[in-house]
């Protein structure tokens, strides 16, 4: 538990006392805010005389009794261990914690004058003395009194008993008492006290109770809630029809806070956003944006069985939660927008962030082994690799199993903290499989390598895999895992001569057969993307330009169409070869087909990333150079707008949405290809459609698509003023207007622009998202970041180290841009060595800091 000491699963021991309930005071003050607690604690008799050990951090102690009377108390690193009798006692407490200077945004603090929690992972102890542990659940009552603030709302979690709201500001005392009768571990705690308006509803469970629902939001915003009410009704009756999950509590609470380390958690009936991750208008808000809340708010209300009543025995566990709602929330997208471009969004999504850290210095398991900071786990690996992993269960045991399973599930573990061996016996329990080897995919980092090789001999076709996973930190040796491979094939002609099977492979090579076949086939391998491998296949140009035509599995069309691109690509970077024509022409006749949806069309034009190709280029033995990859990107870029000259104006035209503007899958679809269309011609108009857009926008996806364009051509300077002048009230739409300016500069000008905007007046490193709108734009703009000079490394690491001290989590979190360092020439190599360096020798640097630079460094 000390500072720094490394934290390991196999470690694992219970807390050896129960608590029946929790009662909790909070005299709020600004600076001094009081917590007094009153808990009872008995001891657990199936755990053998534990110390009693209660987590705390900066806490000023007014008065510890226990049974009334002042026990003995020994300090240790992170918590103090208390003298108590081996029976049952009450614990009363009073500390002093100071909201307004806890910049780091745990525990709690105060948001723009308003009072507000984050408590998980680790937050509680920062609160008051308390096992602050997943595995230790207990009965809340809150009482929440405020005798100097104007906090006319006061909320905390379960149900608000009593109401004493008196609002006007002299009149004392102002509280109110919520009672949770859910048992919650305290990481789950929340309270929110301040000046806000609620945008209410209602919702009837599938069982007729009725639920007050609202949205607390600051004055002003409340003109931005009635999409996230949508999305939180369609959340609930969706959990209802497909998972049989009714809510629980009589109210459900969302408040939208303005400084958030992440974008929103899950606190029983009480759930706190990040206001970029709930606040919507039409205005303000980018299709995007649109998209990703109505997500959000699914997740976290998903959360509420998978995580409040079925929490995590330890951190170690925290894929049993994060990862079956991450694949629980794109489900729900999934119903209620497309399911293929779902797909495709989420395989890019993972490509770029878990495959990157898979294969990185950072690399670990989706059940990691050992930890120092906690925080730092909250990876792609454990949310999206561990959302596949629940993808894969469910193709290997069917639907019907998987809806079995996780009835189960549900029914023998509410009330629970479990973990993954809980979760796999559910699946092993309900359709007799052995889950062992599968269980590997928790415990091995790293990427599988399939590789494929077929053959075709009098009728019989069989295809030849081979599974190989490279070592990563700490594992040298990877066993083989079960793999799920959807295959479909095709005929010649076009026709699917064998529809979508799973071929289960769990060897480390293996072969499967098809029989009587008249001709050879096309394979369509990894259909859907069925497993998180990455697929090595030498298909040859003729054949992805057929797939990409021909396809039945969307996802494997789209996939045959990336394939391409990257080809294209490499040769360009490689041997300085010209854009193919096989992909110029199989892209067009893509664009060129109407009958195809918009949204795959616009999907299909989009380009691998830098940050792919770089990891490929490594992978094939080269060392990747930025500048090279984005004169490519931008070569093949300026070809296709020449090429398609003619179908984009068109498709421009003719994709315009004339219908009052709605976030929906369809128009967004269709705005999508009239804007790649629009930032297309605009290397060929200089600007012209691009201006006229921007000057006529009248939602946010227009204007701010408009002004990428403008800055890209070089003539944004007058975009950019006006868009500042015309939003420079909204703190949400003043993000957009800090990343866009960076992440379209030239390259050689990202650092410097992004420089000269930590010097602006609306700048300030206090504010996560600005901070991340800022220099995490820097960081996203590729060659940018990685331009030779260094300055782009440079201005990351001053301001991580200013950070720091303030807020650790975010500090760490953003070190990350620097994890694939080891990638790049010896040059760059040095000058981010050097800045990883600088930062580890920052006196008093964060433990999360630390240990994410420590492993960086490698
Ligand atoms: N439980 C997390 C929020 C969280 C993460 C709190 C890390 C403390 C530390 C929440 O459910 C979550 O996963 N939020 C995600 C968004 C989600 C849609 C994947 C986030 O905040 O990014
Ligand atoms: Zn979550």
């Amino acid at each position: 538990m000390a500072d720094g000491e490394t934290i390991y699963l196999k470690d694992y021991k219970p807390f050896g006392w129960i608590i029946d309930d929790v009662h909790l005071t909070f005299r709020l003050h600004p600076t001094a805010t009081r917590v007094i607690s009153r808990i009872r604690f008995r001891p657990d008799y199936d755990v053998h005389d534990r110390p009693f050990f209660l987590h705390g951090e900066g806490l000023k102690t007014i008065s510890i009794k226990v049974d009334g009377h002042e026990p003995k108390i020994y300090e240790e690193p992170g918590g103090i261990e208390v003298d108590v009798p081996h029976a049952p006692f009450n614990w009363e407490c009073e500390v002093e914690i100071n909201p307004q200077d806890n910049t780091a945004l745990e525990g709690l603090y105060m948001s723009n004058g308003m009072y507000c929690t984050q408590c998980e992972a680790e937050g509680f102890r920062k609160i008051t003395w308390y096992p602050d542990r997943p595995d230790v659940m207990a009965q809340f009552t809150v009482r929440i009194e405020s005798t100097q603030e104007h906090t006319p709302v006061m909320l905390s979690n379960g149900n608000g008993l009593l109401y004493h709201t008196d609002l006007t500001q002299d009149q004392t005392p102002n509280y109110t008492i919520y009672q949770d009768p859910w048992p919650k571990p305290a990481y789950l705690f929340a309270l929110v006290a301040g000046d806000l308006i609620a945008h209410e509803d209602k919702f009837t469970t599938m069982s007729g109770k009725e639920v007050d629902l609202a949205i607390w939001v600051r004055p002003g915003d409340e003109d931005k809630c009635a999409f996230g009410m949508e999305a939180l009704k369609k959340s609930m009756k969706w959990d209802e029809d497909i998972y049989g999950r009714e809510y629980d509590l009589d109210e459900f609470n969302i408040v939208a806070v303005d400084d958030f380390n992440m974008g929103a958690m899950e606190n029983k009936g009480l759930n706190i956003f990040n206001s970029s991750c709930v606040l919507a208008s039409p205005e303000t808000s980018t299709d995007m944006n649109f998209e990703r809340i109505e997500a959000i708010i699914a997740h976290e209300y998903f959360h509420n069985w998978t995580g409040n009543r079925i929490t995590c025995r330890d951190w170690f566990q925290l894929c049993l939660k994060e990862g079956l709602t991450v694949f629980r929330d794109a489900q729900f997208t999934a119903d209620m927008r497309s399911a293929p471009v779902k797909r495709i969004d989420d395989v890019i999504a993972l490509r770029g962030r878990q495959f990157r850290e898979d294969n990185g210095p950072l690399a670990h398991p989706v059940r990691p082994d050992s930890f120092v900071e906690i925080n730092n786990f909250y990876t792609a690996t454990v949310y999206e690799k561990g959302a596949e992993l629940i993808g894969m269960l469910k193709t290997l045991v069917g639907d019907d199993a998987y809806t079995k399973a996780l009835d189960l599930y549900f029914d023998r573990h509410d009330g629970d903290a479990a973990t993954i061996e809980d979760w796999l016996k559910v699946f092993e329990d309900t359709t007799g499989r052995d889950l062992s080897q599968f269980k590997r995919w928790y415990e091995q980092a790293g990427t599988p390598r399939l590789s494929v090789k077929d053959d075709f001999n009098d009728g019989s076709y069989t295809l030849t895999f081979k599974q190989q996973t490279p070592p990563t930190p700490g594992q040298e040796m990877k066993d083989p895992r079960v793999i799920p491979i959807a295959v479909g094939l095709l005929n010649p002609n076009g026709d699917e001569v064998q529809d979508t099977t799973v071929l289960e492979m769990t060897e480390a090579e293996q072969s499967f057969t098809f029989e009587g076949l008249a001709t050879k086939p096309v394979p369509s391998i990894l259909r859907d993307f069925s497993a998180p491998v990455i697929l090595e296949q030498d298909t040859d140009t003729a054949t992805n330009a057929f797939l990409l035509a021909n396809d039945t599995d969307p996802f494997n069309r789209w996939q045959a169409g990336d394939n391409l691109a990257l080809e294209t690509l490499l040769a360009m970077i490689r041997d300085g070869a010209a854009p193919s024509s096989a992909y110029l022409d199989a892209l067009h006749t893509l664009l060129r087909d109407d009958t195809q949806d918009p949204a795959f069309r616009a999907l299909a034009l989009g380009l691998p990333s830098q940050d792919e190709l770089a990891q490929t280029l490594f992978d094939q033995g080269q060392t990747p150079d930025p500048d090279a990859i984005y004169e490519a990107l931008e070569t093949l870029k300026q070809v296709r707008a020449e090429a398609y000259q003619d179908t984009i104006t068109r498709l421009h035209a003719q994709y315009q949405v004339t219908a009052a503007y709605a976030p929906n899958a369809e128009q967004s679809g269709t705005r999508s290809l009239a804007n790649a269309a629009m930032s297309m011609l605009n290397r060929l108009d200089g600007g012209h459609l691009a201006q006229e857009q921007f000057d006529h926008a009248d939602n946010m996806t227009q204007q701010l698509s408009a002004l990428g364009a403008l800055i890209s051509a070089g003539n944004g300077a007058d975009a950019v003023t006006r868009f500042y002048e015309q939003w420079q009230h909204d703190r949400l739409v003043i993000d957009k207007w800090f990343s866009a300016q960076i992440i379209h500069a030239a390259p050689s000008d990202a650092a410097t622009i992004a420089a000269r905007l930590t010097e602006h007046p609306d700048f300030t490193i206090k504010n996560p998202n600005r901070f991340r709108a800022t220099l995490g734009a820097l960081t996203m703009s590729g060659a940018g970041f990685h331009q030779r000079s260094g300055a782009g490394y440079q201005l990351l690491a001053d301001n991580l180290i200013a950070l720091d001290p303030l807020n650790p989590q975010t500090t760490a979190r953003m070190c990350t841009a620097f994890e694939s360092w080891k990638r790049y020439d010896t040059t760059r190599q040095d000058l981010i060595k050097a800045q990883l360096e600088r930062i580890l020798a920052t006196p008093d640097l964060s433990r999360d800091s630390t240990e994410m630079l420590t492993r960086i460094l490698g």
